[in-house]
């Protein structure tokens, strides 16, 4: 019986394919072990940014030389993901110590190639990219738990100036509802209470007429189910059903991340981002007059080609502008083959590094901010783990963040009501209200 184990480098759709190819290879009868003992290991990379990318190689590094000290023989590697995709069989070029490559829209026939190889074949790729027959080809659901996530959306067709995910996911292509239904029920019965969408552009889902309001509506009406999330929004396929579900759908999380990038209308363009600063400040604007109490996040970019300084000045007004609750930063990566990495006004390494510290220093302090506006509120958290002391745990409150409560009766999964009595930078303090029992007369 072989042993493996899955390792995930990249976004939540990453983690999402991490967990459907160690289901894939347990139900082909592979049981699934740690890292250290696997007899195949497959590395599911991320291709976003330059550091991601060559985390790959110097995982491969690490791994062989490991089992070169132990006079051992290294674990049959795979490399999954959008690594494998973007390279291909340069990965077989550069080292030795690949045996699969198995591209994110052919990872359902992962076993099979386990197969073949462990029959002898080398070198083996499989880049091969259809809309998504890989999902009918994939066993049911066997995650526990009580969150989980669901690939409702894969691909896109934007093509941002400085991003190779339309290259290495291909493009936007929507599951059909159906499918999407009998999964969300595999989770809801295996114990999810909160399910978050996911897909590169979640809110250009669509079946025939059928759109994304419709969509978490009925995920909403599944029994168990009391938490939708969902992520990642493009400002351009906002509808107003996306807007009204946030108002009219209980279940739905008044939390919301809706990507801008740049406060600079210069560089908004520049990025091929297809809007102004304006038609996305319009935007928040109708989320909170649907849903006042909505946590907003984005991701941010810095030193994009051509960026000045007055353009990194409208990055920090925006920020200040939304009172963003959390948010992503990242220094601009010039990636192969995307038209921002051909221009020659690349902005130097120390401007983007320090950038970036200015950036992320407001960003922490509008999110601590956020969370102190929080005390005082009541609210229910979803219990998710033991927290570091005997009797504590950690839950999720609605806008994501973690709640630390102590009740030694407790149990994950279970959904607490709380006051939310402290603040910090990274988590709040929970004080559980007791339930008030009504009299039977
Ligand atoms: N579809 C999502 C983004 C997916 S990639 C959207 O449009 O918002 C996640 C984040 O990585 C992006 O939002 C962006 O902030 C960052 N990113 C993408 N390409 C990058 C690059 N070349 N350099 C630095 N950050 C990048
Ligand atoms: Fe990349 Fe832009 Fe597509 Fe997001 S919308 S995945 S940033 S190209
Ligand atoms: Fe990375 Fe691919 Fe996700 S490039 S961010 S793993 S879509």
């Amino acid at each position: 019986m072989r042993t493996f184990a899955v390792k995930s480098f990249g976004c939540q759709m990453n983690v999402y394919d991490a967990e459907r190819m160690g289901e894939a290879l347990q139900a082909d009868g592979m049981v699934e072990s740690d890292e250290l003992s696997a007899d195949i290991l497959v590395l599911n990379t991320c291709h976003i940014r330059e550091k991601a990318a060559e985390k790959l190689y110097s995982e491969i590094g690490r791994i062989a030389a490991r089992a070169a000290d132990a006079g051992e023989k290294r674990p049959v590697i795979a490399v999954t993901g959008c690594v494998a995709q973007a390279e291909g069989a340069e990965i077989l070029k550069r080292t030795k110590a690949v045996d699969l490559v198995v591209g994110p829209q052919a990872y359902h026939r992962l076993p099979d190639l386990l197969k073949q190889q462990e029959a002898g074949a080398r070198g083996i790729v499989d880049l091969d990219m259809p809309a998504s027959p890989k999902f009918d080809a994939l066993p049911a659901r066997r995650k526990r738990g009580p969150s989980a996530f669901l690939t409702v959306q894969e691909g896109c067709d934007k093509f941002c100036a400085f991003c190779v995910v339309p290259y290495t996911r291909g493009a936007e292509a929507s599951r059909p509802l159906d499918a999407i239904l009998s999964e969300a029920r595999e989770l809801a019965e295996g114990g999810a209470r909160e399910i978050t969408l996911l897909g590169q552009n979640v809110n250009a889902w669509a079946d025939g007429n059928r759109h994304f309001g419709d969509m978490v509506a009925a995920i909403a009406a599944i029994d168990g189910v009391s938490r939708v999330r969902y992520t990642t929004s493009h400002p351009r396929d906002v509808t107003e059903a996306m807007v009204r579900a946030h108002a009219d759908i209980p279940q739905m999380m008044p939390y919301l991340h809706l990507p801008v990038q740049s406060g600079s209308n210069r560089i908004l363009a520049a990025m091929n981002r297809k809007h102004d600063r304006a038609f996305y400040m319009g935007l928040i604007q109708r989320f909170r007059d649907a849903r006042p109490d909505l946590a907003i996040t984005s991701d941010f970019i810095v030193g994009f080609p051509g960026e000045t300084e007055e353009d990194f000045a409208d990055t920090l007004s925006i920020v200040e502008e939304v009172g963003y609750a959390q948010a992503f930063s990242f220094k601009y990566s010039p990636r192969l083959g995307t038209p921002a990495a051909e221009r020659n006004d690349q902005v130097p390494e120390e401007v983007k590094a320090e950038r970036l510290q200015r950036l992320q220093a407001l960003i922490s302090a509008k999110s601590l901010a956020f969370n102190r506006r929080m005390v005082g509120q009541r609210c229910e958290i979803l219990i998710e783990r033991r927290g570091k002391f005997a009797g504590q745990w950690i839950g999720k409150s609605p806008w994501l963040q973690s709640v630390v409560v102590t009740n030694p009766e407790l149990k994950i999964g279970d959904l607490v009501q709380v006051e939310l009595v402290f603040a910090g930078p990274n988590s709040l303090e929970g004080q559980e209200l007791t339930p008030v029992i009504e009299p039977a007369w």
